[in-house]
């Protein structure tokens, strides 16, 4: 085990359908774990929820699939609920319902909502899981509002047990647009007023998130930081209605505004949405924006000086609210197999880069780009209720981070823009765990039979016989829609494992009764060889 690891890849020739790559390439794994591997949080997976739709999601269905995800875990995952709704909630203790409309853009997140006490019923559910409460933060904030609101999720939240942060305001600079000065001052008066109606003590109160910072902020998006909406009534208007945004801040900066010289921030969060704006979408633009690891690492770049400036302050650095495609792509290419790659490669560069906890979108109903919906109130293009294709990249995530104990992981160096591969060790011994193996390239079963397939040569070590492989895979590679959506011809499936509202409510099923994953013998020279076809994510249990 001591001898360096090699992975190396080459073309394959397979079966007639199958063609060889031309690119072979070689890399090398560590074989026991480096002093640079991040030691990955046990709640690094959860799932985000809109504010305004949380009862939407408070249903046997959505709950059975978060209890899925849990059970692969060996601590509760976080549910973040939160987004723009969040910040604009008034609450009436008389009101029936548990939300009325009373302005803007009704059923979507740009929209004022009155809760009423049932609102809270939402709170109860999921207890295999812990929350992130947001903290309605308007400007200027309605403390009494704010208190009435956090406290009610904190009572249905076993008073408090199940929270895991209480967030801030969401996308802050949009909110408070004098700078981070601004919002500090504002959010720590709010603070104050929290800890002391919850009386919460010491290290208690010290369970607060900043920021939630919008994608293009931290990306510096023009469009974003240019010009934001005058008045929330025109944030659908014309241009005309728009006007000078001068200053915006990332994390950075709110933390060197001294957000945290109480101790009582817990972590920083920020948003991503890899790409905004329209474009032609095309397998084309698929293949060269979304499913491709160097956009992904690249996009990284203008996040690190954020997540750096957390960890120096041995805080936790999450990214809260993430998808492919903000808007714009139709459904087959914001919420299809496509989806999956990318949320797997994302979700394992991040913890490889001391990400400490990605919530994956669930959304809202009506979202396109979502890991299932939970009802069938989204209506066209997005009905429901559906497991959809993304949803098993978030078990395979857990999966790979493992359940027995302390994980770190490492990120392996590939050839190319469409490979990637990751390292999992034991913590304390050190051991290689799992090597998870992303090929991007991608293949799309409804336009092409034809599918290519690399093949990785693994150096695993000397010591070891043989690795399992268990595979994330579709039939129909990127078109893949998952089987609520497209019927049997759009599977997804992680180790032969599925999850439907149709087939089994959202508890998994395998599709041969059991895991599928195949052996693979390790040769003399402590060599795997393991193959993976085109839009494929297979992960070695060594
Ligand atoms: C502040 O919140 C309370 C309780 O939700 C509400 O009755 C009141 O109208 C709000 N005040 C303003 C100025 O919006
Ligand atoms: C992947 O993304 C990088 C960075 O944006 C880009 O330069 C490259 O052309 C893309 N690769 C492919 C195969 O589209
Ligand atoms: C796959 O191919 C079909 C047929 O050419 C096309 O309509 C579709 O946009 C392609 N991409 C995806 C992600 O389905
Ligand atoms: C897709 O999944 C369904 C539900 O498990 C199953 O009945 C069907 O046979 C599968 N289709 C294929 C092609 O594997």
């Amino acid at each position: 085990m001591k001898i360096a690891a090699a992975l190396t890849c080459a073309g394959a020739a397979a079966h007639a359908s199958v063609i060889a790559p031309k690119d072979g390439q070689s890399i090398s794994i560590p074989p026991t774990k480096p002093d640079d591997a991040i030691v990955v949080p046990k709640d690094f997976v959860g799932f985000g929820i809109e504010s305004a739709f949380l009862n939407n999601f408070a249903n046997d269905f959505s709950e059975n699939l978060v209890s899925a995800l849990a059970a692969r875990m060996s601590a509760p995952p976080v549910m973040r609920i939160g987004g723009t709704s969040g910040d604009y909630f008034l609450f009436d203790a008389h009101q029936k319902e548990d939300k009325v409309c009373f302005h803007g853009k009704c059923g979507s997140h740009d929209a004022s909502y009155l809760l009423g006490q049932s609102f809270f019923d939402g709170y109860k559910r999921f207890k295999d899981a812990r929350f992130i409460v947001q903290a309605p933060l308007g400007n200027p904030i309605n403390t009494t509002n704010t208190l009435a609101f956090v406290t009610r999720a904190w009572k249905n939240l076993d008073g408090g047990r199940r929270v895991q942060a209480i967030a801030l305001g969401n996308e802050v600079e949009f909110i408070y647009r004098a700078g981070a000065k601004a919002y500090v001052d504002a959010a720590l008066s709010l603070q104050a007023s929290i800890v002391k109606e919850l009386k919460l003590q010491g290290g208690a109160a010290n369970i607060f998130e900043a920021g939630n910072t919008a994608s293009g902020t931290v990306t510096g998006n023009k469009l974003y930081q240019v010009y934001v909406p005058k008045t929330r009534k025109s944030i659908k208007g014309s241009a005309v209605l728009f006007d000078l945004l001068t200053l915006t801040y990332p994390s950075k900066e709110i933390l060197d505004a001294n957000f945290n010289k109480n101790g009582r921030i817990s972590t920083t969060a920020e948003h991503w949405y890899q790409i905004s704006g329209d474009h032609p979408w095309t397998d084309h633009t698929m293949q060269s924006l979304m499913i491709n690891h160097t956009a992904i690492s690249e996009r990284f770049g203008p996040y690190l000086p954020s997540i750096k400036a957390t960890r120096d302050r041995k805080l936790d650095y999450a990214i809260t609210e993430d998808s492919a495609v903000l808007g714009g792509a139709q459904i087959h290419f914001s919420g299809g197999f496509g989806y999956t790659l990318w949320a797997v490669d994302f979700n394992l560069a991040a913890m490889a880069r001391s990400v400490a906890r990605v919530t994956n979108l669930a959304g809202r109903p009506n979202a396109k780009r979502v890991f299932w919906t939970p009802d069938n109130t989204g209506g066209e293009p997005s009905p429901g209720p559906h497991v959809r294709a993304p949803f098993p990249a978030a078990i395979f995530v857990a999966d790979f981070i493992g359940k027995r104990s302390p994980s770190a992981v490492k990120e392996i160096k590939t050839q190319g823009d469409l490979t990637s591969a990751y390292a999992m060790y034991d913590e304390k011994s050190g051991t290689l765990r799992r090597v998870a193996l992303v090929n991007m390239r991608l293949y799309n079963g409804t336009a092409s039979t034809n599918r290519q397939r690399l093949s990785f040569q693994v150096n695993v070590g000397s010591g070891v016989k043989q690795v399992k492989v268990r595979r994330l895979r579709a039939d129909k590679g990127v078109a893949a829609m998952g089987y609520d959506f497209g019927g049997p011809s759009n599977n997804v499936s992680w180790a032969g494992e599925q999850w439907s509202h149709g087939v089994d409510f959202g508890k998994g099923h395998f599709r041969t009764g059991k895991v599928e994953e195949h052996v693979v013998k390790v040769d003399n020279n402590g060599v795997a060889l393991v193959v993976v076809p085109d839009s494929e994510a297979v992960m070695l249990l060594v």
